[in-house]
């Protein structure tokens, strides 16, 4: 930890508890890392952050699963917890403490809470009519009842609303209702249901949601424009036997909904961790605690969840005392390629299946470069995945020390720091930036500046090149090791800001060079005279095989199972279409010549020729969709210093205007300029596509390329 001259922050980040019914896939796995970088960051500030999370293991799915599989709930919750910890460690996601929803904990604190919305006159009781499955004996959710739209007459519809026609509707009014869970006609049954009045808590909910600063305005304006433009509704807090979960106790018969309990496991995640660290929980969700700064705390949360994190419970916190949250994060659904993860396709992919084939901190890596802290979705674009990695990890970070580590193994560091011309200031001068990036949750930001940094280093390294120096002999010693003295500084002064990102990699870096990186404080101070450890390759490159493989597994895995009788999730990432005759798609093999095939080679060019059209490499600087043309992005494109072309493109929907900023490409530059119905366009990207290509591929140079540099 480094030295604060102040007490550090406390923070208190959360993920949401994931379902006990399922493996975590990769959709989850976008907030569990950008939650796991923004504790880690915090942690390396020197702040005491602490990071809590649980699994979420009631409801009816659960009660169903385990009667499917013969055994207790609690079974199966225990094996469900032990795969997800062994999934998130694997990924390098590190919780202070992960609990589980069923703990004496919990009941503890949904008791506490529950009293307090009785004491204040909260709670009301009204009888509810409901579907029921004579034949599984359970009142159905209406996710369990399928049947045809009352509206538009579209078969096989949720039970409370229609994807043909979007109507809403209570599923007692579907026509031909059938339960998902038995195939059994429901039956109308009426029961009675104990309800929160949350209009009560309007004008605090108004108060909390537009002044607080706990929300970003999209989900402020979001609130008030669909919930509390109008009364809110009583919230359904219960649910009749039989139901896995916790009995009211006050209420016999009648169980808390698991929406009640799930969001509490917060808090019972903080008592747990309270017990083993010696902490108070009082100091940490109390209110007007005043002999330690305040909490901070952080919700991260899918868009999905909304309005049970910033409706319903800050206004269990608010009637119960407790602390509000400082900030609910909400970030938006992964897609694949482009499209929502699919079975059929393969792509929904599960960590541990990722885990087979590829190293967790390439996942890491990529997702933080497309989190920037807003709500819109994320694309895994598995060629974006394989071209970022390649270009980024290993071919700007971990070739520096592969080009340079080696000339330090006998040597060490110089012993005094050489001059670098300023690169090692430069880069700690981005510090700042980096941090505040980091701090905004905009891992996108701070990993291009990240990566520039690494291009200025590969540019030392090219024009210093230490293997001529190498072969030149005992006299050019002392400038070889003055070189990758600086290189291997610069990489190390990477590898900490990398280090919430990519833990695991930062540490093997500290145990090439300069000890375990402990503090951010370390990308400010070169290392000087200190023995090197001995090099060895910190990651290799992605192979297009790998990817197929992992594709081709998930398929076998997942593509041609039908979804299990009653393990529909709740959890709308992961229930996705199950066709029943699912078309394989299995990437062909690759260097068939298909595409030379299709497109013959063009009739010679002489040098000449070739010379007219002036190649060079530039930086996309903007991009943005066009929104009148199908296929263009509109990128503005540097070709160094103050020189900037603006490019219409024929790479929409391949590429996604995020994941191109920040990126190297090669232009035709000389290209008489076009003038378009959109505007004028100034050049070309090179691009490769052809038979066979399910994309367009962009082209990059080599590491160490800058812009306005001449193909020749
Ligand atoms: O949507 C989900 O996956 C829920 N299991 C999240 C619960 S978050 C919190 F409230 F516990
Ligand atoms: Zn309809």
């Amino acid at each position: 930890m480094q030295h604060l001259d102040r007490r550090p922050r406390r923070i208190l980040a959360t993920s949401a508890l994931p379902y006990a019914n399922g493996h975590i896939h990769l959709g989850h796995l976008v907030e569990y890392i950008q939650t796991d970088i923004f504790v880690r960051y915090h942690k390396l500030r020197g702040e005491q952050a602490i990071y809590l999370c649980a699994d979420d293991t009631h409801g009816t799915a659960i009660m169903i699963r385990a009667r499917t599989e013969g055994r207790s709930e609690q079974e199966l919750i225990a094996d469900m917890k032990e795969a997800h910890v062994a999934d998130f460690a694997d990924f390098q996601i590190e919780f202070d403490h992960y609990g589980s929803t069923d703990s004496p904990a919990n009941q503890r604190r949904c008791s506490e809470i529950w009293q307090s919305l009785r004491t204040r006159g909260l709670i009301t009781t009204r009888n509810v009519q409901q579907l029921y499955d004579p034949l599984a004996g359970v009142f159905l959710a209406d996710r369990f009842v399928r049947g045809t739209c009352p509206r538009c007459k579209a078969a096989d519809q949720y039970g409370d609303s229609c994807e043909q026609c979007g109507g809403a509707y209570s599923p007692a009014d579907l026509i031909d209702p059938v339960s998902t869970l038995s195939g059994a006609q429901p039956e109308v049954r009426s029961a009675d249901h104990l309800f929160v009045r949350l209009e009560s808590l309007h004008s605090f909910l108004t108060e909390w949601t537009q002044s607080s600063g706990a929300l970003d305005p999209p989900i402020a304006n979001y609130l008030a424009g669909h919930f509390l433009n109008e009364p809110l509704r009583d919230w359904d807090i219960s649910r009749p036997a039989p139901y896995f979960g916790f009995e009211i106790p006050d209420a016999p018969g009648h169980y808390w909904y698991v929406w009640f309990d799930a969001p509490i496991g917060y808090l019972a995640a903080t008592t747990e961790w309270c017990a083993v660290s010696g902490e108070s929980f009082e100091s940490w969700w109390h209110r007007g605690q005043t002999e330690q700064p305040a909490a901070e705390i952080h919700h991260f949360i899918g868009k999905d969840i909304t309005y049970f994190h910033t409706l319903f419970w800050p206004s269990m916190l608010e009637v119960a005392g407790l602390a509000l949250p400082t900030r609910v994060r909400v970030h938006g659904f992964l897609t694949v390629n482009g499209q929502k993860m699919s079975k059929s396709r393969g792509t929904f992919l599960l960590a541990r299946t990722y885990l087979d084939h590829l190293d967790p901190g390439m996942l890491r890596y990529y997702y933080a470069t497309k989190l920037s802290g807003g709500i819109d979705d994320i694309d895994l674009n598995l060629e974006e995945f394989t071209a970022k990695v390649n270009a980024d990890l290993v071919g700007k970070v971990v070739n520096l020390a592969s080009r340079t580590a080696r000339w330090l193994e006998a040597t060490g560091l110089s012993a005094t720091y050489p001059d670098d011309g300023g690169l090692f200031a430069e880069a700690a001068a981005d510090g700042e930036a980096i941090a505040a990036a980091f701090e905004a949750c905009d891992c996108a930001r701070a990993m291009r500046i990240i990566m520039v940094a690494a291009d200025r280093a590969n540019l030392y390294v090219d024009t210093q090149q230490p293997w001529k120096l190498a072969k030149a002999g005992p006299g050019s010693a002392a400038q070889l090791q003055d070189v990758a003295t600086v290189a291997i500084n610069l990489f190390r002064q990477i590898a900490v800001y990398l280090s919430p990102v990519l833990p695991v990699f930062s540490n093997q870096v500290g145990a090439l060079i300069g000890g375990a990186i402990r503090s951010w404080d370390e990308s400010q101070t070169p290392l000087a005279g200190i023995s090197s450890g001995v090099f060895t390759p910190l990651m290799r490159r992605v192979e297009a095989g790998q990817v197929a493989a992992l594709i081709s597994q998930s398929l076998i895995e997942t593509g041609t199972q039908a979804q299990p009788q009653g393990v529909q999730s709740m959890d709308p990432q992961t229930s996705l279409e199950t066709p029943s005759t699912p078309p394989l798609h299995i990437p062909p093999p690759a260097d068939l010549g298909a595409a030379l095939t299709a497109e013959p080679l063009a009739p010679e060019c002489t040098i000449d020729d070739f010379s007219k059209v002036d190649l060079r490499v530039a930086r996309i600087v903007a991009a943005e969709e066009v929104a009148e043309a199908k296929k263009l992005l509109r990128l503005t494109i540097s070709l160094g210093g103050e020189t900037t072309r603006t490019i219409f493109a024929g790479i929409k929907g391949f590429h996604t205007p995020e994941s191109l900023v920040g990126r190297l490409v090669v232009v035709v530059a000389n290209l008489a300029p076009r003038q378009m119905k959109f505007g004028l366009s100034e050049g070309m990207v090179a691009a490769a596509s052809g038979a066979g290509a399910t994309g367009v591929y962009l082209l990059s140079p080599d590491s160490g390329a800058l812009p306005g540099m001449r193909l020749h």
